[in-house]
């Protein structure tokens, strides 16, 4: 590897955590479990993509399509996500700030209570912006930027033969976030099921049949090298 590859490092990291179910039947236990074991492979590489200097992660933590799921096993989730959000929110200081992507009103008051609050309590002395996408989906988002801005013109506030891309990326979850560059999919499935399909539009794939609640740090370090030796072409050429 070069030195100029090597110094290729995304900026933007987005991770599809999948595979957590089929680790635990493995097992023999619950699919509950594999979410809590997933929970921990979560906050390992979190840590690790603040120590290798990461500025933006996004975790698809729960789609909109999610909540068909059964209800012991949805409310599972729920009660992890509880913990892991106040938990962050006793660790604010810590260097992490974050942004949640997707409609929050869905969720139990006490969950929406604490988003709102690590959202705006979290923006101190941060290296790593930590995006969790949480009853979130792509076509979603993309409706959202698309209601936004129908506002904005019925308001007098934008001509519709002025909207431009970069307008769309404004009103979508993600304003103000870069866009999302590398892409990890865990558990052998190749597909973007719904997760930032406008933002992740030049973003490089990487697809590993590792299952999540087994992703290392060791694994993330893989896939970084395999990125490293990616061109970048955005449609023109090499
Ligand atoms: C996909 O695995 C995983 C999810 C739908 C949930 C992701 C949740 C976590 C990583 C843990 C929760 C952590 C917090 C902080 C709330 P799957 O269940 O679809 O796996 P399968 O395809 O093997 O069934």
């Amino acid at each position: 590897m070069t030195e100029k590859n090597k110094s290729q490092k995304p900026k933007h990291i987005g991770f599809i955590m999948d595979g957590n179910g089929r680790w635990a039947k493995r097992r023999g236990m619950p699919r509950k479990f594999g979410h809590s074991e997933g929970a921990k492979a979560l906050k390992e590489i979190v840590n690790y993509c603040k120590k290798i200097e990461i500025p933006y992660v996004t975790l698809y933590v729960f789609s909109t399509e999610n909540w068909k799921r059964p209800d012991d096993e949805v409310e599972a989730i729920m009660d992890l996500l509880r913990k892991y959000l106040n938990d962050a929110y006793s660790r604010i200081g810590s260097g992490v700030r974050f942004v949640f992507l997707g409609d929050k009103g869905r969720f139990a008051p006490d969950i929406q209570q604490i988003m709102y609050k690590l959202e705006e309590e979290s923006k101190v002395e941060y290296s790593l912006t930590l995006l969790l996408a949480i009853n979130y989906g792509g076509r979603d988002d993309l409706l959202f930027s698309f209601k936004n801005i129908a506002r904005k013109i019925s308001f007098g506030e934008l001509k519709a033969e002025n909207i431009t891309e970069s307008i769309i990326s404004e009103n979508l979850y993600t304003a103000g976030i870069p866009d999302v560059d590398f892409i990890i999919r865990t558990s052998g499935e190749q597909r973007l099921s719904n997760f930032l399909i406008w933002q992740g539009a030049y973003a490089e794939l990487y697809f590993t049949d590792t299952y999540w609640p087994d992703f290392s740090p060791k694994e993330l370090d893989k896939a970084l090298l395999d990125f490293s030796n990616r061109k970048r072409k955005y449609g023109g050429i090499s």
